[in-house]
């Protein structure tokens, strides 16, 4: 596996990937590709690549003040239960500490299993709900967060 930065001019692949993945957030190639092109620093999208050459995961976080968010992470349905997320999330807390994030935090649809499995499976704990946050189907949001990543 191959955790590295998503690059300027792969915003469509990343959108198409993240299609494959229902539950992650249904971004345009544009806000892949505005983050690719962040350099503020506040902003990343990490990839996974299995084999090598081949985008099967990412994940997008962003960082501000002290708190870091977990904003979309879709590994394809083939390739799942092999770690790929457990790489982009340990590479992704090892950036946002290194950045000074002092907690990390996430909103996850709240019949969404397998993430919330695997986010608690990664140390999270749930520190609330928000009722009708999601559309489409509407659904409540568990929010989930990790103190000193
Ligand atoms: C959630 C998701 C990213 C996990 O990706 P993955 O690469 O399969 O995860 P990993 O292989 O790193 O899994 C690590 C651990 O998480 C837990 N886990 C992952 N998928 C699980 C599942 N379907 N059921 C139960 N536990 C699960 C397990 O503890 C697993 O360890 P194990 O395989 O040794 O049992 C993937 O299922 C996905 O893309 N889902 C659709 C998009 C989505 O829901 N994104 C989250 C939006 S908030």
């Amino acid at each position: 596996m191959i955790i590295r930065l998503l690059n300027p001019g792969e915003g469509a692949p990343a959108a198409r990937l993240a299609g494959l993945a229902p539950g992650a957030a249904d971004w345009p190639a544009s806000e892949y590709e505005r983050i690719a092109l962040d350099r503020s620093g506040s902003a990343f999208c990490l990839v996974a690549e299995e084999p090598a050459g081949e985008m099967a995961g990412l994940l997008a976080a962003t960082l501000a003040a002290g708190e870091a968010e977990v904003q979309n992470l879709a590994v394809v349905p083939e390739k799942r239960r092999r770690g790929l997320a457990s790489g982009l999330l340990t590479a992704a807390l090892e950036r946002l500490a290194a950045a000074g994030a002092q907690s990390v935090w996430l909103e996850v649809r709240e019949s969404n299993q397998e993430a919330i499995a695997f986010y608690e499976r990664h140390g999270f704990r749930r520190a609330g709900r928000r009722p009708g946050y999601y559309a489409s189907p509407p659904e409540a949001a568990l929010i989930l967060t990790l103190q000193k990543p």
